[in-house]
């Protein structure tokens, strides 16, 4: 141990004793090092805590008209860009005809399609939630 150390562990010392001196019963020191806030760890149970360790994973699944209104609908509400209007069931059922069917349609909302980014920017849903918000919008 060379000095610099020597004296950085005499001040780290003083300083717990100083911590110390100044809680005067044992349960004022616990209670002082009690973690302000709670860590939660990815893949670790959270008690007490509602958070998504991981995306799509707890918290249950996202609603149709969740994803729907959090990302579907910036296009398709308006029909921006040519996508097939909410509701339109005409158009979404000749878009599934072409394709093959709803899994199909499913399929290309993974990928995108031209102007359609993938996923529909949701890229954190899971293909039953996509599947679920596309069912919704298409009536199919
Ligand atoms: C940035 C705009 C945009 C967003 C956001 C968007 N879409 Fe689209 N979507 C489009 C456009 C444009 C098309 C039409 C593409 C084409 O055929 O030219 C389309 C087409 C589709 C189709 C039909 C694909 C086919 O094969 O004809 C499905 C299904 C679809 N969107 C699902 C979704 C879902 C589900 C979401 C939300 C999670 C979503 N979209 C969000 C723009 C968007």
């Amino acid at each position: 141990m060379n000095l610099t150390n020597r004296i950085l562990a005499a001040v780290a010392l003083l300083a717990c004793w100083v911590f110390a001196a100044q809680a005067s019963t044992q349960d004022d020191l616990a209670k002082r090092l009690e973690p302000v806030g709670q860590v939660c760890i990815q893949g670790k149970e959270c008690s007490g805590m509602d958070v998504a360790a991981t995306p799509g994973s707890a918290g249950g699944a996202k609603s149709p008209d969740d994803v729907i209104s959090k990302h579907c609908n910036t296009c398709h509400g308006a029909g921006l860009l040519g996508a097939p209007k909410i509701g339109d069931s005409a158009d979404w059922g000749k878009r599934a005809k072409e394709q093959g069917g709803l899994d199909e349609l499913l399929a290309k909302a993974i990928t995108g399609i031209k102007a359609m980014p993938p996923k529909g920017t949701c890229a954190d849903c899971s293909d039953d939630e996509l599947k679920g918000a596309i069912k919704k919008m298409s009536g199919l």
